[in-house]
């Protein structure tokens, strides 16, 4: 199987799995539990359909969104996750670069292998930073300086890791960051040598926002539940994300909001955008999938700042679901991941191009030129 025949989410999964040592590519994979929640993320937008339109000429269609005021071509953006040089050697250089031809967002992470600097140097697309609240004050002021002196666009503050959550695939392979070869997973290392080849030659890994601050994660191997539930604060609080949001003093967003209580919440402190995220089912498995959960919150706030559903995105169509209950656009990881891990920029430059064909195709098949006009009109929802 090469890029070629990548076709799909399930197939950039696939060349995923053959490129990866098993530890990393289930981390990538995996999700907490029973990892109901993960699968549900994309079976949610099932039971909905489409009710097209037709002969409206359609030969033009606009896919592009504004939020956080950037124009984006594509209502579809790269999310911030973590530890990308362990998917491929050049980690988020690659993705950066591909978001950018697509004239979208993306998304850095607190756990990023690339620093802003670097990304900022690289790109000059719309750029989010995501942010974890540390123990360590002095790494979150830090942190948050160096997003805002290398001009990022939105500051994210994830606020649904208080502790981590329970990924038994990571407990079974023993991935950890960095990774460390354990008896069990020597075989699942041994057996894709050019990953190894690529690891130890391509350069250090290192995580640039943390490491001078923790050893965790960059010279002391530990497993992200462990991060996690170690190195952040769990007195973590709505004063804190206030004070976080003033001291931004740009578009700021809640990366995780699930309930309509905390959406009215996230307004009242200043918020310019929430995504609603279940954190791709890696946390509370039996959580509600954001789709299923959309359109309450876009009742509720979707006039004062951008609603974004973050989560099981897999195809164009899920795309124009969110869009018209009325999500300003969405985002996701593993619809990229697997596509960097499989071919690095190619890969994601592939992925992003048959989103942006798919989305295109279907809103020529459902009649529309412009997002804004998909609404709520065009769905049904399937009775139970
Ligand atoms: C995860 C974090 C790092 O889900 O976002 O693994």
């Amino acid at each position: 199987m090469k890029l070629k025949d990548c076709h799909n989410f399930d197939d950039f999964r696939k060349l995923a799995k053959k490129k990866l040592p098993s530890p990393i590519f289930h981390y990538i994979d995996g999700a907490a539990d029973d990892e109901i929640t993960y699968k549900r993320n994309t079976s949610s937008f099932n039971d909905v359909d489409l009710v097209p339109n037709v002969l409206r000429g359609v030969e033009q269609v606009d896919l592009s969104t504004t939020v956080f005021g950037k124009k984006l071509d594509l209502p579809l953006y790269c999310a911030p996750t973590a530890l990308q040089r362990l998917f491929h050697y050049d980690g988020e250089r690659a993705v950066g670069k591909a978001a950018q031809k697509f004239n979208t967002m993306f998304g850095v992470s607190a756990l990023s292998t690339v620093s802003v600097e670097e990304i900022a140097s690289l790109i000059d697309t719309p750029k989010m930073f995501q942010f974890y609240f540390h123990k360590d004050r002095g790494l979150n002021d830090a942190v948050m300086e160096r997003a805002k002196a290398a001009k990022f666009d939105v500051m994210a503050l994830t606020v649904d890791t208080i502790t981590g959550g329970n990924r038994e695939r990571d407990l079974r392979t023993g991935f950890t960051s960095p990774p460390k070869l354990t008896l069990s997973s020597l075989f699942s290392f041994a057996s894709k040598p050019m990953w190894g080849i690529n690891y130890l030659t391509k350069g250090k890994f290192e995580l640039p926002h943390l490491q001078d601050y923790v050893g965790e994660g960059t010279s002391t191997a530990v497993s992200i539940g462990n991060y996690f539930s170690t190195m952040l604060d769990q007195s973590m609080n709505w004063n804190d994300a206030e004070k976080l949001c003033s001291k931004w003093g740009g578009h700021f967003a809640l990366k995780g909001i699930m309930s309509v209580e905390d959406a009215k919440r996230a307004v009242d402190i200043g918020c310019t955008g929430i995504m609603v995220s279940n954190h791709g089912g890696r946390q509370l498995d039996g959580s509600r999938s954001p789709f299923d959960q959309l359109a309450e919150i876009v009742d509720a706030v979707g006039d004062k700042i951008d609603v974004i559903c973050e989560g099981g995105i897999q195809r164009g169509t899920h795309i124009l679901k969110a869009l018209s209950i009325g999500a300003k656009a969405c985002s996701g990881g593993r619809l990229y991941l697997y596509a960097l891990a499989a071919a690095g920029q190619a890969g994601v430059e592939r992925a992003l191009t048959q989103y942006r064909a798919e989305l295109e195709r279907d809103m020529k098949l459902m009649g529309c030129t412009k997002i804004s006009e998909l609404s709520r009109n065009n769905l049904r929802f399937r009775k139970k």
